[in-house]
């Protein structure tokens, strides 16, 4: 089977970071760039996280371009889950051999598009600015992309009230509106599905167990991403992101609900929130695939696979 082409369009993050580690160690996954934006961490940071990332991993060949430095249309508000550095509480990460590409990230991945043979698979896991812009500036080029599986949302689910929030669309609803609008391929992968991949008491174990220099590496990393969730929420560190591309690995690992979703843009209280219509109440066909059920054991056991030597 060929490896899956994909590019990560990120915020490094613990959870980007893990994410990236899988795209590289997992086989069933060739990546092709990463671009950055802003969204965890100022753009300068999150660029910089994933440099040492990719360094660490070996991976300095693969190329990356930082992107848009702040949301299409609103000051950036920062993420709270990684500390000022974006990496807070990372044991030792290399200083990077190899300069970011000196192209703007949204320009780099037309490019990387407009020269591929064949589609390639977007997995943006931050704020999706540099989606919005790239729909925008490169329309020709939405053909080069099979599909979009996005870190993002958080919907209503029969009687429950509004989850809350989700961060990568509350950043930039204005960017994820145009996405969501663009006609591309899409499946969203939020809250409803990333907060049943927690990191736990067993999870530690199981990571722990597996004893090789990137197991402990991602043990330090979620350990200090552990601690703020449990603080914030009382529950261990949820891998949003990583779930978004073992998704790409094996679709099978969740289930999906059509819908049209759109995005708020002038509540209050749901400022950001993202509204899913699954019955066509608004007459507007779906334009996503939401993440509705997922596989918790099944997707460990790719990340415990993606740690081993
Ligand atoms: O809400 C979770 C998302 O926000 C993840 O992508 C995490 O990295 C933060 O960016
Ligand atoms: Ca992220």
């Amino acid at each position: 089977m060929k490896p899956i082409k994909v590019i990560i369009d990120c915020d490094p993050g613990h959870d980007d970071a893990i994410a990236l580690l899988m795209a590289h160690r997992l086989p069933e996954i060739e990546l092709v760039a990463v671009t950055t934006v802003c969204g965890n961490a100022p753009l300068a940071r999150t660029t910089i996280n994933a440099r040492r990332i990719m360094e660490l991993l070996g991976a300095s060949d693969v190329p990356i371009a930082a992107g848009c430095a702040s949301p299409l249309a609103r000051p950036l508000v920062l993420g709270t889950a990684d500390g000022p550095s974006g990496l807070d509480g990372s044991p030792y990460l290399p200083e990077p051999t190899v300069e970011a590409v000196p192209v703007h990230g949204v320009d780099f991945l037309a490019a990387k598009l407009r020269e591929a043979e064949e589609p390639i698979v977007l997995v943006p896991t931050g704020p999706l600015t540099n989606i919005g812009m790239l729909v925008l500036k490169y329309p020709e080029l939405l053909s080069k992309i099979e599909k979009v599986v996005l870190m993002g949302g958080a919907f209503y689910r029969r009687s429950e009230i509004i989850t809350p929030t989700e961060f990568n669309i509350f950043c930039d609803p204005e960017a994820a509106e145009i996405v969501l609008a663009s006609g591309l391929d899409i499946t969203m992968v939020g809250l409803d599905v990333t907060m049943h991949v927690l990191v736990e008491e067993d999870e530690f174990a199981a990571i722990e167990k597996i004893d090789t220099p990137l197991s402990r590496v991602v043990f330090d990393w979620l350990k200090f991403y552990e601690k703020l969730h449990r603080g914030q929420m009382g529950i261990g560190g949820a891998l949003h992101d990583p779930l978004a591309l073992a998704v790409v690995v094996d679709p099978t690992l969740i289930e999906t609900r059509e819908a049209h979703v759109s995005i708020d843009r002038t509540g209050t209280h749901t400022f950001g929130a993202t509204v899913a219509d699954y019955f066509k109440l608004n007459g507007l066909e779906p334009n996503v695939k939401l993440a509705s059920q997922v596989n918790s054991a099944k997707f460990f056991e790719m990340l415990y696979r993606s740690l081993e030597d």
